[in-house]
């Protein structure tokens, strides 16, 4: 196997960070998972370091050695984010700025951030904030010390390891437990949703020269309305589950489009081979069904 690196994945224990380091172990770089909690999913080949990204000598000790560094830690989720606001710009901004001053003291050739669609939108609030502030930060910093960075903004994303802050998966979970989905809102929001193997398989692509100081969309390639998305589920579940919608309490979330507000124009990665959206959350489906122990009759 080729020895093509050392890679430092900040945030490595989480649901995209893990996925993350284990293509990149597979691609043949030498990875160092940093978290803040120890991950289950570490591999033989990866090492583990427990600590706080607002922890500056912890940060830079992983940093230094490293040719490239992906940023997936913080807040990830809106709700979380909004509800201590003073927390998601602790973590998202001042942690990531943390990581930033030690790359451009290491001099890494690469720093990589986990953005999201919602630096377009007016919705997602204090997240949204967080993330366009530590992309104009990364823009800052090349300006200034010339590190060099890819920002990948990602979409919706599904697949093993998603826990309950994940649509698909509390939706898969509650219909596994209950033989129902509850749907807040009318449903008619339009997402593309990428399987987690595809953003993780793109978001080591994007180490390629071309990739260079880049904006990369990272999102699925088949648009949806979630009430679509919803009946194919009850489908899947040879329509013996039920959906009901209630109305929406919050409208943190964006309905159509991201797209109200214009950053730096983003490039959207594209592959040949994809997860297709029915057969991914048909596996999705499996593998929950095996980990849960109450089912509901269906
Ligand atoms: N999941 C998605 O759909 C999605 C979509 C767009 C962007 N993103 C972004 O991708 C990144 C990762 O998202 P995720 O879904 O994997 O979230 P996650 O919560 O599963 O992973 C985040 C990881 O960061 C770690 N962490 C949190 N605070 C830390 C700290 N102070 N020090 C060290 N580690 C800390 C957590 O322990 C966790 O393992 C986030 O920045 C998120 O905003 C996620």
């Amino acid at each position: 196997m080729p020895d093509l690196g050392r890679v430092a994945v900040f945030g490595g224990a989480g649901f995209m960070g893990s996925h993350v380091a284990d293509c990149l172990d597979a691609a043949g770089y030498d990875v160092i998972v940093f978290d803040i909690r120890q991950s289950p999913y570490l591999s033989g080949a990866q090492q583990m370091v427990i600590g706080d990204i607002l922890d500056e000598q912890a940060v830079s000790s992983v940093v230094e050695g490293c040719d490239y560094v992906y940023n997936f830690a913080g807040i990830a989720d809106i709700d979380e984010a909004s509800a201590n606001p003073l927390q998601g710009v602790r973590c998202n901004i001042i942690g990531n700025t943390i990581i930033l001053e030690a790359c451009a003291k290491a001099k890494v050739k690469r720093f990589v951030f986990a953005s999201s669609l919602y630096v377009y939108s007016k919705a997602g609030s204090i997240y949204r904030s967080t993330k366009q502030a530590c992309e104009l930060l990364i823009e800052n910093y090349r300006e200034l010390f010339g590190l060099p960075y890819t920002i990948l903004r990602f979409g919706s994303l599904y697949g093993p390891r998603a826990d309950n802050r994940n649509i698909i998966y509390t939706m898969l979970t509650q219909a596994l437990k209950e033989g129902k989905i509850t749907r807040y809102g009318d449903g008619e929001e339009l997402r593309e949703y990428i399987h987690i193997h595809d953003a993780a398989r793109g978001s080591v692509e994007i180490l390629g020269q071309e990739f260079i100081n880049q904006h990369i969309i990272i999102t699925g390639y088949q648009k949806m309305r979630i009430k679509d998305l919803l009946f194919m589920i009850k489908e899947m579940f040879e329509n013996k589950i039920e959906i009901e919608f209630l109305p929406a309490n919050t409208n943190l979330h964006y309905e159509i489009t991201p797209y109200t507000f214009a950053p730096k124009t983003g490039r959207r990665l594209t592959s040949h081979t994809y997860v297709d959206l029915g057969q991914g959350i048909l596996e999705t489906i499996h593998d929950l069904y095996n980990s849960l122990e109450i089912k509901h009759e269906i």
